[in-house]
């Protein structure tokens, strides 16, 4: 197989999914709709399957935390309370010969990955230089090359940071004209002003026209629950700290829509807010930072590909601000947020609603708001993290039937959208019915399929092609004695288990306890 780039890789993934019945472009018959894309038969299992990891995690694994599931219309005056009808913009830019628009700050921050990308290279080619002797803290600190970058990009770094703070569009603007960022289509720096843009989704609610309230598509879910939180504690009896956890989804006319569904104009998230007592928000800041860290990392996903990155500019609510982000083939990118958001959202609900938001703490003997730690995680992100991480294209020796390389999804196994496959060897001696039998066994507990066309290599091929983690063949000693081949995804390999004992083999291998032990 000839070595291919990342960009490469990540088109044969886009392309897998649509092959396999994972991800489909939304409404294709007539042509789709720009960032918007359906689930198919397998993306919807492996979907579901993330959902239960997190909520279990949740709700299973923390006695101090209960799920709710809020509606996704909400009152207007929520989104004037939260902030998101005042500040929740885009800074965006247009080109002027091509007509396209793009995010100012994406802009730049491209412009500095560049720089960054400088800096890698002259380090890649100092390492092959210099071989096992190459200091490469030695060499980022002291190359001229690399310092000269290095400033320059630090000081696009402070002014952009200062531009953003003070939401200052010129000095955006201006930036961008002395980085001399061009457009990439028509490669001119004809730009236009820079201009804020909401990011809600407006619709009408009641039938009247003139009557009708403009209402929101909920831009992130977390309102839901702080409009609930009095709710919530009341009926559950729920004392400081406690939790709520919700997933749904969430709508945002993303300007700049790309990278397939890493950002998408409908999309789901799964969150939960943390309400704890105010001045101990910063040690629960990090409880949650690391162990949601532990959640990623219990999936069994090597750790140098995850990183934490400290925000910069922090959002209106925030006082502390961390992502998770994953190395996606595209570079690290953020796939989960955890934000100490203060006392800002209840207290600005209890503002514009009127009503009194507060908590009596019987410890203190003393009410007041609570602070909040966010954990914030996007389904589709995660989905699109397994993906990237499990595709793989190898040599391998034929099996069956089939060539030297095959295309696998290396999906954690508790996560895999089908858990086993039953194969008869040959359709016939009884073989079929056997399988067949295995597989009304086992449905109640796990997702199998039942598969007898092709030869076996090519069948084996297939599941790998889903991620699918064993492959359970039914041969001719099976019906001697009551034993099948099981086939391992990863390592090919194959071993001979009592049929009686399967229920046992499988769920050891494929529940989702032991990921969650692991957190
Ligand atoms: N309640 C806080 C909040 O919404 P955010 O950082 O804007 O914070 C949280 O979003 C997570 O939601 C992100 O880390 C990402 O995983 C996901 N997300 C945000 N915008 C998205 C989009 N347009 N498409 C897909 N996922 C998105």
């Amino acid at each position: 197989m000839s070595t291919v780039t990342q960009e490469e890789i990540f088109k044969k993934l886009i392309a897998h999914c649509k092959e396999y019945g994972f991800i489909f472009p939304s409404s294709e018959i007539y042509d789709g709709l720009s960032a918007v894309y359906d689930y198919g038969q397998y993306g919807v299992e492996l979907k579901n399957n993330i959902k239960k990891y997190w909520w279990d995690s949740m709700i299973l694994l923390n006695e101090n935390i209960v799920g709710i599931d809020a509606a996704i219309f909400m009152h207007p005056r929520t989104w004037e309370a939260s902030g998101h009808v005042g500040a929740f913009n885009d800074p965006l830019i247009d080109n002027k010969d091509s007509k396209k628009r793009y995010r100012a700050d994406v802009l730049i921050e491209e412009h500095l990955a560049k720089l960054e990308a400088k800096i890698e290279k002259e380090v890649e080619k100092a390492t092959k230089k210099f071989g096992s002797s190459f200091d490469r803290q030695m060499f980022v600190t002291t190359n001229a090359r690399v310092l000269e970058i290095q400033k320059e990009i630090d000081s696009i770094r402070t002014r952009f940071v200062e531009a953003l703070e003070k939401t200052d569009l010129n000095a955006l603007r201006q930036i961008i004209l002395d980085c001399e960022i061009v457009c990439p289509i028509s490669g001119t720096r004809n730009w236009t002003e820079v201009r804020q843009f909401n990011l809600m989704f407006e619709t009408k609610m009641g039938s009247v026209a003139d009557e009708a309230m403009t209402i929101y598509l909920r831009p992130e879910t977390a309102q839901g629950i702080f409009v609930n939180f009095l709710n919530v504690q009341k009926s559950g009896r729920m004392k400081i700290p406690f939790g709520i956890a919700q997933i749904g989804k969430a709508f945002r006319n993303e300007i700049v829509a790309r990278q397939f569904i890493f950002r998408m104009r409908e999309f789901e998230q799964m969150e939960m807010q943390f309400f704890v007592r105010p001045g101990t928000e910063l040690d629960w800041f990090e409880v949650w930072k690391e162990k949601r860290l532990r959640w990623h990392l219990a999936m069994g996903i090597d750790p140098n590909k995850y990183r934490f990155h400290k925000h910069d500019k922090l959002a209106h609510y925030a006082n502390a601000a961390y992502d998770i982000e994953f190395q996606f083939p595209f570079g690290f990118k953020e796939v989960e947020g955890i934000h100490s958001r203060t006392d800002f959202d209840l207290g600005n609900h209890a503002k514009f609603s009127g009503k009194k938001i507060t908590y009596f703490d019987p410890e203190l003997n003393q009410s007041y708001v609570p602070y909040v730690i966010e954990t914030s995680i996007g389904v589709d992100r995660m989905v699109l993290l397994i993906l990237a991480n499990g595709y793989t294209e190898e040599k391998v020796d034929k099996e069956d039937g089939t060539g030297d390389e095959r295309v696998v999804l290396r999906i954690p196994p508790a996560l895999a959208p089908v858990k086993l496959a039953v194969l008869p060897l040959v359709k016939k001696d009884g073989l079929d019915e056997k399988a067949r039998a295995i597989v009304h066994k086992l449905r109640y507990e796990f997702n199998c399929q039942y598969d007898e066309k092709d030869s076996i290599g090519r069948r084996y091929r297939r599941q790998d092609a889903i991620g699918t983690p064993y492959c359970i063949t039914v041969d001719h000693q099976t019906l001697q004695d009551d034993t099948v081949t099981v086939r391992d995804r990863d390592t090919m390999q194959q071993e001979r288990v009592p049929i009686d004992g399967l229920l046992r083999y499988m769920g050891e291998k494929v529940s989702l306890r032991s990921m969650l032990e692991k957190i």
